[in-house]
């Protein structure tokens, strides 16, 4: 497995790469929701092809007050785990590789970004469009994987992807959770043990608000649930088209219910689909 922290190493490499290449954007920490989504790609890429991962925690993304500093980083882990799920090549650049000291260009989502954790961490999708239009300009992948937890994101990637026309498959892969439900994510590592045992009544939670009819009705009882975790604050509890992230108006269409909560230190999103109901 070759290790690349420059733009201008990764492309020597890349110019004799023969088949597909696939991109799976990490920030590290991987767990095994990323190891989830490095084996997809290797399974995409075949035997001729490339999967390449990146590392790299993006300054951009995270607003003031947010947990960038405290990110955990634990690089040797995540090679280990790269190795293992058969990556051919990571790409984990310092901050001054990607970004100039006076970098002024950034790419900025308009509509979908202005939704559900929009308001909440302003800036935050501006710079995950920015760091990703980045890599996939340096790492031309054919394809990128990005988990489904983060619905908005893949929304919004999806979207600039075909706004900018980058030559990219975007493939969304299903959420890993733990056996008791709980979403898996590098932020888990920040509850308590007494935070960790009441995490999973989340996805509880958002499993009994979709036995509703109404996506008001789903949301309601999603949100009721929530609130009766002990500690738990809610961002938001919405039920939303899964495509626009517009309001859900029926179940006739297909629908996302989606939460972002605070639960100590870690800011948990999750979400569940709302299968139109014909
Ligand atoms: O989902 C993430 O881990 C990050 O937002 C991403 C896509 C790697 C961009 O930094």
């Amino acid at each position: 497995m070759k290790l690349f922290k420059s733009p201008a190493s990764y492309r020597k490499w890349r110019s004799s790469c023969g088949g597909k290449v696939v991109l799976v954007p990490t920030m590290g920490a991987l767990h095994h929701g990323h190891e989830m989504l490095l084996r997809k790609a290797r399974r995409c890429a075949g035997k001729q092809g490339s999967v390449v991962a990146s590392i790299f925690v993006n300054p951009t993304q995270f607003g003031a007050g947010e947990d960038f500093e405290a990110y955990p980083r634990p690089m040797g882990a995540d090679l280990a785990a790269c190795r293992r799920c058969g990556v051919d090549a990571v790409f984990a650049p310092s901050v001054g590789a990607l970004y100039a000291r006076d970098a002024s260009v950034r790419i900025r989502e308009s509509a979908l970004g202005e939704h559900l954790c929009g308001p909440f961490r302003p800036g935050h999708f501006e710079g995950v469009c920015t760091v990703v239009g980045m890599l996939f300009l340096i790492v031309q992948p054919h394809a990128a994987l990005f988990g489904e937890k983060d619905w908005q994101q893949l929304a919004i990637l999806r979207r600039m992807t075909r706004d900018l026309h980058f030559p990219v498959d975007i493939i969304g892969v299903s959420t890993v959770r733990e056996p008791d439900g709980l979403a898996a994510s590098s932020r888990n590592a920040y509850l308590t043990s007494g935070e960790r045992a009441l995490a999973p009544r989340i996805h509880a939670a958002m499993k009994a608000g979709a036995t509703k009819k109404s996506p008001d009705a789903a949301a309601t009882l999603c949100r009721r649930l929530i609130e009766e975790i002990p500690g738990a604050t809610i961002d938001y509890v919405k039920a939303v088209d899964a495509a626009s992230l517009e309001p859900l108006a029926s179940r006739r269409s297909e629908g996302r219910l989606v939460v972002a909560v605070r639960l100590g230190k870690a800011r948990l999103i999750d979400n569940i689909p709302l299968p139109a109901i014909r």
